[in-house]
């Protein structure tokens, strides 16, 4: 048996809780799209062919912003396609995925989508095929008001009212060489900086958000940031990463630690970001949205694209099935996201159904949900008002591909106007179960108001149609409070959420 303390203070505010830490993506890539959000033939589709019970879901996993339409997927895409009468719209390869693209989706049904999921949308640009035109074309279709070709166009197609959408990709992943357009970093640093300020001449206020590394492991990691953030310092807002984690031959003790490659890349990019910020003697700071980040088991059979003469519509691409660790990693993943949030100001789990996602459907049929929904609904419901720093003593356990890391891994929120915590808490033993103490004393008189675990003696059980509920999150019987210090059993291999209230 292993034991932790943590310390929480209320005066130890690393900022607030923000709702775009709960974002998710979806991609024209496989059946997220087509199938996923609109199934017209489904039993619960609404007017516009939005399956119901994924909306239901969708709202239930808390979900704060979605990004869109790609992904690889944007790289390659003309987003005039998908306006205007449905059966006049062309279908297209899509290379990215070696599919046929219907354009029966576009711009306007998800922004119609968005609206329904109660989500903000987050718009990705074509500057992989495309550049700074487009990029404003698409720009005026949906924030200018009218009295333009474009804003009229939208007007014409149903949309009356501007969309007024702020944040902006500027492109996808052209760091990766199997981007479609992919750019060396400093002819991508010139193509974003000049449509950045493009597209600040017809809205000053929009939030972009430039490219950064696809994962910390690429061989351009930090010097390509360092070079694009040279060129477009002055013009976005953030910088985006990307990070997908799986459990690879059998190390399980190494996956369970992904969190500390995010800390490490969260943290490198905001010193790359504040070097370039002191050679321009500059007093504006660059924010990280962590815009693609899961587990993702990139070499499973269905995660190969058709090949050859096969471009099937809305194949089956990339649909993981979740274990009991994957979605401990993913509720860890979401700590440190929490931990970095002076930091990070958006993030996107990647994706939202179907393809690497929380919810899966079956075409015309059922839906569930994965075991990795359970930490994110858990952790959006939860994590409200101010992120705390917590003070962890905890033993380390020693993994191949990080070396020692902390058994336990935490973070702590606060309402400050209801006075309501919330700690998540990770214990990363593969075989021992782990005894934390959290000192509360700071906070005066606290109960246990709910505690819920997520474990399973056996972490490999996955979710699936006919079985997605013989393991949940379940209520944690032995968090209790005494005398200021708050105690809790965390199984091997688990997840928790523990919340104090008045
Ligand atoms: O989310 C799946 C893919 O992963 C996205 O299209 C791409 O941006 C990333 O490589």
């Amino acid at each position: 048996m292993l034991t932790a303390s943590l310390v929480i203070d209320p005066a130890f505010v690393v900022g607030p809780v923000r709702r775009r830490t709960f974002g998710s993506f979806v991609e024209h890539l496989g059946r997220c799209v087509y199938t996923g959000i609109h199934d017209p033939e489904h039993p619960s589709a609404d007017e516009d062919g939005f399956r119901g019970d994924v909306l239901d879901l969708v709202k239930e996993l808390g979900t704060g912003t979605v990004r869109y339409p790609g992904g690889n997927f944007v790289s390659g895409y003309r987003w005039e396609d998908g306006i205007g009468p449905r059966e006049q719209r062309p279908s297209r390869l899509d290379l990215a995925w070696h599919s046929t693209d219907p354009n029966t989706v576009g711009v306007d049904e998800f922004m119609r989508w968005a609206k329904k999921a109660d989500v903000e949308p987050m718009m990705a640009v074509n500057l992989g095929t495309r550049g700074v035109q487009e990029a404003l074309d698409i720009l005026e279709y949906c924030n200018v008001a009218g009295g333009t070709h474009l804003s009229d166009q939208r007007r014409a197609n149903g949309a009356e009212e501007p969309y007024g959408i702020k944040m902006w990709c500027l492109g996808n992943e052209m760091d990766g060489p199997w981007q479609i357009g992919h750019k060396t970093a400093h002819e991508y640093g010139r193509l974003a900086t000049e449509t950045a300020r493009a597209m600040r001449m017809i809205d000053p206020d929009l939030e972009l958000v430039v490219c950064g590394s696809s994962s910390s492991a690429m061989p351009t990691f930090g010097a390509w940031e360092a070079t694009v953030l040279e060129e477009a310092y002055e013009y976005v807002d953030y910088v985006s990463a990307h990070a997908y984690y799986s459990e690879k031959d059998g190390d399980l003790a190494s996956f369970l630690a992904s969190a500390v490659d995010m800390d490490h890349f969260i943290d490198s990019v905001s010193a790359t970001a504040d070097a370039v910020r002191a050679a321009k003697k500059l007093t504006k700071r660059i924010h990280i949205s962590f815009d693609e980040w899961n587990v993702w088991y990139q070499h499973r059979a269905e995660s190969r694209p058709p090949t050859g003469d096969d471009w099937p519509v809305a194949p089956v691409l990339l649909e993981d099935r979740y274990n009991v660790a994957d979605a401990v990693v993913v509720g860890n993943l979401l700590i440190s996201l929490l931990r970095h949030t002076d930091r990070v100001h958006s993030a996107s789990l990647a994706q939202l159904v179907n393809v690497i996602a929380p919810i899966m459907t079956e075409p015309g049929g059922r839906s569930w949900r994965q075991t990795t929904f359970h930490p994110f609904a858990l952790t959006s419901e939860h994590a409200r008002g101010e992120v705390l720093q917590v003070a962890v003593d905890a033993p380390t356990l020693e993994t191949e591909k990080f070396g020692e890391v902390s058994a336990l891994d935490a973070v702590a929120t606060r309402d400050p106007e209801t006075g309501a915590v919330a700690i998540f808490a990770v214990n990363r033993s593969t075989t021992e179960s782990l005894t934390l103490t959290v000192d509360v004393r700071s906070l005066g008189d606290v109960r246990v108001v709910g505690a819920q675990t997520l474990s399973n003696p056996d972490h490999t059980w996955a979710a699936s149609a006919d079985d997605a509920t013989s393991v949940l999150p379940v209520e944690n019987g032995t968090a209790a409070v005494s005398d200021g210090v708050v105690t809790v059993e965390l199984p091997a291999v688990s997840w928790s959420v523990v919340r104090l209230g008045a």
